[in-house]
């Protein structure tokens, strides 16, 4: 599945009615099986266009386009947030069925693809558990179950990691590369974290500060499957560098209009 963002813009109103521009005149287009990391200062619009692609939230002007064949019974996209957002009251299990119910999918079916994408993530076992009996990182492996379990044809990860600490968090990145190489799903992953962006991604692209506009778009020349050999190669080092001179004007600036 094709991604086209299309000359997106998004302007929201605050409690007093105040116009605040997003986003502004964003485009992008993701290749099926791509996988694209997105950087950019805190409020510059990221989680924004995550949600437009979604269509969770309506852009003030422009649209996007999924390209590509959608079969019943799969979703075009799921999303994994930065704080699982699993629901309190239900089994592991049974939060991975949501999507699932949602998609009219038969109860066996059900508990057979649930089941599936629990080993996948490595939480066979731990089905009749609780969120709140996790650790922080095994809530976001059952976010990452619940997603993939209705087979998106786009995978959206909103920061899926940053709330983790450094060795889970390298090796939840690990994982999301292991089931990437399985599954060739076309990922748009959000990120502060440049070095995440370009372990991960075939592509970054940097949002400017407030409104989010498209400031560079940067190709990430590290062959798949990734090995921890690359991250000292230096096209990584090359990509990380250009990357925060690129970002770091942007970072300064939303540094100083943060709101205290
Ligand atoms: N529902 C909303 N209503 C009003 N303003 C919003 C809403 N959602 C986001 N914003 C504002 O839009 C800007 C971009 O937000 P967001 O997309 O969350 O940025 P990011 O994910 O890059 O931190 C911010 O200034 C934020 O306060
Ligand atoms: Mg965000």
């Amino acid at each position: 599945m094709r991604v086209v963002i299309d000359r997106v813009s998004k302007t929201y109103a605050d409690r007093r009615g105040q116009a605040i521009e997003a986003l502004r005149d964003v485009s992008l287009t993701v290749e099926s099986e791509e996988f694209v990391a997105l950087v950019g200062p805190s409020g510059c619009g990221k989680s924004t266009l995550l949600n437009v692609v979604a269509g969770l939230t309506r852009p003030s002007a422009g649209a996007v386009e999924l390209e590509g064949d959608f079969a019943p019974g799969r979703s075009a996209t799921a999303m994994v947030f930065q704080e699982s957002a699993l629901f309190p009251w239900r089994t592991v299990q049974a939060n991975v069925e949501f999507g699932l119910e949602e998609l009219g999918v038969a109860p066996a079916e059900r508990v057979r693809r649930a089941r599936e994408h629990l080993a996948l993530t490595g939480l066979a076992g731990f089905e009749t558990r609780y969120p709140h009996q996790l650790s922080g990182g095994m809530r976001q492996r059952v976010g990452i179950a619940r997603a993939l379990a209705v087979d998106p044809a786009v995978l959206l990860m909103d920061e899926p990691f940053s709330a983790l600490d450094a060795q889970t968090r390298r090796l939840l990145q690990e994982e999301l590369l292991t089931i990437r190489e399985r599954t060739r799903k076309t990922i748009v992953y959000v990120t502060h974290t440049i070095q995440e962006a370009v372990w991960l991604a075939d592509r970054v692209v940097v949002l400017s500060r407030r409104p989010g506009r498209v400031l560079a778009t940067v190709p990430i020349p590290l062959g798949r499957p990734r090995t921890e050999a690359q991250l000292v190669e230096p096209g990584f080092v090359g990509a990380v560098e250009r990357l925060w001179s690129l970002i770091k004007a942007e970072a300064l600036g939303a540094l100083r209009e943060a709101p205290a």
